[in-house]
């Protein structure tokens, strides 16, 4: 099998790999690394349970989906978990939002959804729910009917503008 070394800073944490060729990011972060807070729904890239925020330079991030990216086209790169989020035992602002709204039932979707709301809200601190919903639109939720997590990306933003956790 056909491998290849990469270097990943996963959460702010520098991994060495050998990872065969065909494996995706998905699969080394659940099954080479057990960061299991990264789900597998679809594998196809239609799902978004399995999104992660990838370090585009400059402070910025952008969600990707790890299960349709090869990993070892990720060498040298940095990528942010929705475990990596919380700071010293304090949930992001985002997180606890989803919390206090009841935005989470069975939580399979909770982290992609979560993740992609923080990319969300760091391009734009005040999205209308226009923009939430089209924001979230590649993460499929079963259970909460999508109505309480808008309300979480629409609390966290508030909460943000005014500079809490
Ligand atoms: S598991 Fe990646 S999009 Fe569904
Ligand atoms: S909370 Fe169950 S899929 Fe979203």
């Amino acid at each position: 099998m056909k491998k290849r070394a990469i270097t990943l800073t996963i959460n702010g944490e520098e991994y060495s790999l050998n990872v065969p060729v065909h494996h995706t990011l998905l699969q080394v972060l659940r099954d080479h690394l057990n960061l299991t807070d990264v789900k597998y729904g679809c594998g196809r890239g239609e799902c978004g349970a399995c999104t992660v925020l990838l370090d585009v330079g400059k402070g910025k991030r952008k969600p990707i989906l790890a299960c349709i990216a090869l990993a070892a086209t990720m060498d040298g790169k940095s990528i942010t978990t929705a475990a990596g989020l919380s700071k010293d035992g304090t949930l992001h602002p985002v997180q606890k939002a989803f919390v206090d709204e009841s935005a989470i039932q069975c939580g399979f979707c909770t982290p992609g959804m979560v993740l992609k709301s923080v990319s969300i809200l760091e391009k734009n601190s005040k999205p209308t729910e226009e923009e939430i919903r089209f924001g979230l639109e590649g993460n499929i939720c079963r259970c909460t009917g999508y109505a309480k997590i808008v309300t979480a990306v629409q609390a966290a933003s508030k909460k943000m503008a005014a500079g809490k956790r």
